[in-house]
C-alpha cells in the first residue's frame, strides 16, 4: 500500500509545539480513521501513514497539516523497500531507511475563502491557541449527525477565535461571552477587517432590551466571501443564560474553551468577580448547553482537567443527557499548557431520536 508522510507546521506556541505530534495523530484518527504516526523526517516532524489512497481536500482540514508527500522508492538506492511508517508497534525507522525514499509532493488545498488571517490577526491575553481550536472544531464536528447546515455555538466565546475558525472551516458561527469589551472588540475588529479587504458586509453592534430591562448587546454579522456567506451573531451575556438569550434556536455544534482559571477566571455573572474553579460554572452551563442541542448535535469541551477531573466532566454531561466519546483517540487529547494547566478535550453527541 502507498506510504504517506503529512508535514506538520510548526506552531508559534512552543509548549503545544512539543505535543503536536501526539494531538494531531488522535485528531487524524477520530476525523477519518487515519492510522498516523508521529515522527521525525530531516529534523521536521511529520505523520506517516500508509492508504490506498488519499483525499488531500479532507487533509487540509487536520489543524496541524502543512503539507502531504508520497513516499516512493528512491530509484539510486540498493534497497527498494518502503518503510511501513504508520505501524505505531513497528520501531522507529533506521534513518537509512529513509534515505531509501523520495518524498513526491501532493497537491495542498487551501482552506478558502475565509482566509487564515481573519484568524490569526487579532493578540490578546487568554486567546485560545489557534491550531487547538481547529482540532477541537474538527473533532466535534467529525461527530455531528444533524442533517442541514452547520451553525457552531461557542456560550464563552472571548474575542472570537472559535468562531472565526468555523468560518474558515464552511460553517456560520453563533457565541456567547460574559464580557461585552470582548464582544465590542470583535465586533470593531470584524468591521475593520471586512472593510479593508473589501468584502461585502452588514454588521451592526446592537443594545438587547427584554420587557424594558437591558440585556446586554448582540452582534449581528452577515459577510460575502467569493460566492459564499458566513453568518454570525454574538450576545454579551453569561452561559448560563445562553437559552433564554437564544430563545427555541438549536444549534448542530457546541463548541467551547472553558475558563481555565487563571488568564480568565470563570465568572458567575456580570460583576461578580472570579473563581479559581470552572467547575461550578461548568456544572449549571452544562446542561444548559445540551438543551440547545439539536439532535443529532455534539458538544466539543476543552478544559483545564486539574481543576475538574475528566471523570467528573464526563458524569456532567452523561447526566445532561450526552454520550461521550470514550477509548481510542479520545483519551490523547490532554496535554499540558502550564505549570497550572492541564488541558483536556471530550466530546459527546446527543441522540439523533430522543427516546
Ligand atoms: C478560555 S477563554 C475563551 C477564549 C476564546 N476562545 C478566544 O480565543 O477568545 C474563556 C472565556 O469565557 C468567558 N467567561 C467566563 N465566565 C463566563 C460566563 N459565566 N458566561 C459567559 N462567558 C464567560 C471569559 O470571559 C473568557 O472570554
Amino acid at each position: 500500500m502507498p506510504t504517506y508522510e503529512l508535514l506538520l507546521a510548526p506552531s508559534a506556541n512552543r509548549v503545544y509545539a512539543d505535543q503536536t505530534p501526539r494531538l494531531a495523530a488522535a485528531e487524524a484518527a477520530v476525523v477519518g480513521g487515519w492510522t498516523m504516526r508521529p515522527h521525525r523526517l530531516a529534523g521536521l516532524s511529520c505523520l506517516g501513514f500508509e492508504a490506498a489512497a488519499v483525499d488531500p481536500a479532507a487533509l487540509s482540514r487536520l489543524s496541524a497539516g502543512l503539507a502531504l508527500f508520497e513516499a516512493v522508492p528512491d530509484p539510486a538506492a540498493p534497497d527498494q523497500t518502503v518503510p511501513d511508517l504508520s505501524n505505531p508497534d513497528q520501531a522507529l525507522p533506521d534513518p537509512a531507511d529513509l534515505d531509501q525514499v523520495l518524498l513526491r509532493p501532493l497537491p495542498w488545498p487551501a482552506l478558502g475563502p475565509v482566509e487564515e488571517d481573519l484568524v490569526t490577526i487579532p493578540k490578546y491575553a487568554g486567546k485560545t491557541n489557534e491550531q487547538f481550536t481547529q482540532l477541537l472544531l474538527n473533532v466535534t464536528l467529525s461527530q455531528v449527525r444533524a442533517a442541514g447546515p452547520v451553525t457552531v455555538l461557542d456560550p464563552m466565546c472571548g474575542r472570537g477565535t472559535t468562531l472565526t475558525t468555523a468560518w474558515r472551516l464552511g460553517w456560520d458561527a453563533a457565541g456567547v461571552e460574559v464580557e461585552s469589551s470582548a464582544v465590542e472588540a470583535l465586533a470593531a475588529f470584524l468591521k475593520t477587517y471586512l472593510r479593508r479587504k473589501r468584502l461585502k458586509h452588514r454588521a451592526e453592534l446592537n443594545p438587547v432590551r427584554r420587557d424594558g430591562r437591558n440585556l446586554g448587546k448582540r452582534l449581528e454579522v452577515e459577510a460575502q466571501f467569493g460566492d459564499q456567506t458566513r453568518h454570525l451573531a454574538v450576545f454579551s451575556g453569561d452561559t448560563r443564560q445562553s437559552a433564554v438569550l437564544w430563545g427555541k434556536r438549536r444549534f448542530q455544534a457546541v463548541v467551547v474553551d472553558a475558563p481555565y482559571g487563571v488568564v480568565h477566571g470563570s465568572r458567575s455573572g456580570p460583576g461578580s468577580g472570579r473563581q479559581r474553579s470552572a467547575g461550578q460554572l461548568l456544572a449549571e452551563a452544562v446542561p444548559v448547553w445540551s438543551r440547545q442541542l439539536a439532535p443529532g448535535g455534539a458538544l466539543g469541551l476543552s478544559w483545564n482537567s486539574l481543576g475538574l477531573p475528566r471523570a467528573d466532566l464526563i458524569e456532567l454531561v452523561q447526566q445532561a443527557g450526552l454520550t461521550a466519546c470514550q477509548g481510542g483517540p479520545w483519551e490523547l487529547f490532554g496535554h499540558r499548557v502550564d505549570s497550572s494547566i492541564y488541558r483536556d478535550i471530550v466530546v459527546a453527541t446527543k441522540p439523533l431520536e430522543l427516546t
